[in-house]
């Protein structure tokens, strides 16, 4: 195998693994290790994480049961980004997708899970919320990330500044078309706006962990990881924060050697 030669490699931040499931188990002893440090969790949704949750379920599930108790009392995590409109009842909802992959399977306490109320009547006011009871929180120990298309990270949709704050924003019709498979395949059912914690919260993680997995993300996973950071490809923000580690799949690293 060719391993790519870029500057997060050198500095060993770069971990490229044959496939998905490798990625996943990669991630999964992480968040692991992270729970048993007591850390405040960054979630994600989006399918890169499906197996990445479902390891980490698996090897919950294999610790004894008091052990796992102890692990899994001390969860308090929030989320990056939540449609507007949609409730936890809603199965498109980042809420509900959280409850399925962890909340129920783990029987986490109500509340463990945090993310930004998207049936919040005023959505601007929530973000502001949801923002502040971060930052009472503590901020974020190890922020789990995946990689939209269009380079966005939570819902930072391009053009993206580095300082963007929590806020409630307009999607993009690349990403409503990205993710209009948990919306009957209809990009015009996905919601038009969202709530997303901002770049400024989640560089201010004290350490992040983008997941990368599949070819159709490795063009965009060369421009956040080898070109100038810049607006236009918010990923690429990333790429200045001093405990940025990025996993990913042969086929989404197959881009970033030449
Ligand atoms: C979604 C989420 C992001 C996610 C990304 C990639 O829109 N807001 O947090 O990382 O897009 O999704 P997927 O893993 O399904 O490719």
């Amino acid at each position: 195998m060719i391993l790519p030669r870029t500057p997060l490699l050198v500095q060993g931040r770069l971990r490229v693994e044959p496939h998905p499931e490798a990625v996943a188990a990669v991630v999964a002893e992480q968040l692991l290790t992270a729970l048993r440090q007591r850390a405040r969790l960054g979630l994600a949704t989006g399918r890169t994480m499906e197996p990445v949750y479902a390891a980490l379920r698996e090897r919950l599930q294999q610790l004894p049961a008091p052990q796992r108790r102890a692990l899994l009392e001390g969860w308090r995590s929030f989320n990056l980004d939540e449609y507007v409109g949609l409730g936890p009842a809603d199965p498109a909802s980042f809420a509900a997708f959280m409850q399925q992959q962890l909340g129920g399977p783990l029987a986490l306490e109500p509340g463990a899970l945090q993310l930004p109320d998207g049936r919040a009547a005023d959505p601007d006011a929530e973000a502001l919320r949801y923002a502040a009871a971060l930052a009472a929180a503590g901020g974020i120990d190890l922020q789990l990330l995946g990689l939209g298309s269009n380079g966005h990270v939570g819902f930072n949709e391009p053009p993206c500044s580095a300082l963007a704050a929590c806020r409630c924003l307009q999607l993009s019709q690349a990403t409503r078309e990205q993710n209009a498979a948990a919306f009957g395949g209809d990009p015009a059912a996905v919601p038009e706006r969202a709530i997303t914690l901002g770049m400024s919260e989640i560089l201010a993680a004290r350490r992040l962990l983008l997941v990368v997995t599949g070819a159709a993300k490795a063009q965009i996973l060369r421009r956040a990881l080898l070109e100038p950071p810049c607006a236009q490809v918010p990923a690429s923000w990333l790429q200045q924060h001093p405990q940025l580690e990025v996993v990913a799949d042969q086929a989404a690293a197959a881009a970033l050697s030449h």
